[in-house]
């Protein structure tokens, strides 16, 4: 491969306190030995937006708010995402929910995956992200890491690492291929409407 892909490492919670920074460092880490994708954390504590209040979603009107127009900008910089989502009453964070809201254009047509926490895993918030994945005209992949249980427990609260994880690792990998994959596809096939929308 020539030229990487770019992925941002989103981080979802903003909590001073937040677990979130062990998964997001874990999994940049094995990106980044993979050689195939450039990545970088992108932290929604960066860009501290207000509840979505314009006149219209993105789709309709420009975003007001400077900072939610730095949000778009940066995301608009990537080939695909990587979102690392805690679980807040069986649903992706406020603060996550709220940042995408003010997506568009930006996104669509770009791939997203997923590395969930939390009791299951965080899977409940997952699946909730994939059908917002959707609506966003992005492409949710099938593979996903969940931390979850007793693996989830023995790093927030009981001084494990992920050194101590090696089983989460396959679908670490699994993850990071599908991603790689549709950001790959994808990436040709805008390139091809933009070279056909030229002609
Ligand atoms: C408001 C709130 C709601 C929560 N709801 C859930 C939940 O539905 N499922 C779950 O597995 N954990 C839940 N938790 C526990 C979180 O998994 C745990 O606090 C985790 O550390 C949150 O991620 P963060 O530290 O990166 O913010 C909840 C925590 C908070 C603060």
């Amino acid at each position: 491969m020539t030229h990487k892909l770019n992925i941002a490492i989103i981080i979802s919670s903003t909590r001073e306190t937040r677990f979130a920074d062990k998964p997001a460092a874990w999994i940049k880490s094995i990106a980044d030995a993979r050689g195939d994708i450039a990545a970088e954390v992108v932290d929604l504590r960066d860009y501290p937006m207000p509840f979505f209040e314009e006149v219209a979603g993105p789709a309709y009107a420009p975003t007001s708010n400077p900072v939610a127009r730095a949000w778009r900008e940066k995301l608009g910089g990537f080939d695909g995402y990587l979102i690392v989502t805690a679980e807040y009453n069986h649903s992706p964070t406020g603060v996550l929910s709220n940042a995408l809201d003010y997506l568009g254009a930006e996104v669509a047509r770009k791939p997203v995956a997923f590395v969930g926490y939390g009791g299951v895993g965080g899977a409940r918030a997952v699946e909730q992200l994939r059908q917002i994945a959707v609506e966003l005209q992005m492409a949710p992949t099938r593979a996903a890491v969940h931390i979850a249980g007793a693996d989830f427990l023995g790093v927030w609260q009981q001084g494990k690492s992920f050194d101590d994880l090696p089983h989460l690792l396959p679908s670490a990998k699994a993850t990071l291929d599908d991603l790689a994959w549709w950001a790959t596809a994808l990436k040709s096939a805008r390139e091809a409407d933009a070279q056909a929308l030229a002609a």
